[in-house]
């Protein structure tokens, strides 16, 4: 298999060397299109980014971004909005220039938010990068467990691990049931994959996920074989 492991002993080593590997791809990818996960797990990421740029490293405007996912309902004012964790911790503070960076905006119809965000993938050719998150049920965006594998922007209904997991990112009650998300088949054509994974609780995903089986009900195993894809884990998460 062609999956590199990097294993940090910490989560701020494990950010420190996630943006490493993004801030190089960028500076050798000019105006090529990135696509980064919002969740917990990439923050760390972010304002290391942020530093970089400011100590003139990268420049983080130099290449197109398109959003991953979003819940389908919640727009730049909900907090735990993809739209509010990416621009809050990364658009914003990294000030990308509105043409640079294409999201979901989940106040929209689903179907057209769908249409618009494959205009700008057709636009942008395919993914030079995506650095990807892996939630508890195994997905990524929210390709949900046996979702078939698409092509583009698609639709689809949050599996109940999904919705169980996503009040750590609310303020108040807020009822969740769809998404949308860049389907697998578009993730898996990114040139070069990340996927960072922190913490005990990932532990066990993880080693059941790269066991080398690729299961749709384990959509994160689908990453097997990638011709480029690197694992980011700290310790904890590498545990098993
Ligand atoms: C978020 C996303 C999700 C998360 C995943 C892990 O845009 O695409 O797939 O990456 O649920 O979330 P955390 O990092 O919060 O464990």
């Amino acid at each position: 298999m062609s999956m590199k492991k990097i294993i940090a002993e910490t989560y701020e080593e494990l950010s420190r060397e996630t943006s490493q590997r993004i801030a190089m791809f960028i500076r050798e990818n000019p105006d090529s299109l990135v696509c980064f996960a919002a969740g917990d797990t990439p923050l760390g990421t972010y304002s290391e980014l942020v530093k970089m740029q400011a100590a003139g490293e990268v420049n983080l405007s130099d290449v197109y971004y398109a959003g991953l996912d979003e819940w389908i309902g919640l727009g730049e004012n909900d907090k735990g909005s993809c739209y509010q964790v990416m621009h809050d911790h990364f658009y914003n503070p990294a000030r990308i220039p509105k043409e640079r960076i294409h999201v979901f905006d989940g106040l929209k119809d689903p179907q057209i938010s769908c249409e618009q965000m494959n205009e700008w993938l057709a636009k942008r050719g395919k993914l030079g990068l995506t650095l990807l998150g892996i939630g508890m049920n195994g997905h990524l965006g929210f390709n949900e467990p046996n979702v078939p594998q698409a092509s583009g922007a698609i639709i689809v209904p949050l599996d109940e691990t999904t919705k169980t997991v996503s009040v750590k990112y609310f303020d108040k009650e807020l009822p969740v049931s769809m998404g949308v998300t860049l389907g697998l088949s578009t993730l898996l054509a990114a040139r070069e994959v990340l996927l960072i994974a922190s913490g005990e609780k990932k532990a066990q995903l993880i080693r059941n996920t790269f066991n080398g089986t690729k299961n749709p009900a384990n959509p994160a195993s689908m990453l097997q074989g990638h011709p480029r894809l690197t694992l980011l884990l700290d310790r904890e998460a590498s545990g098993l």
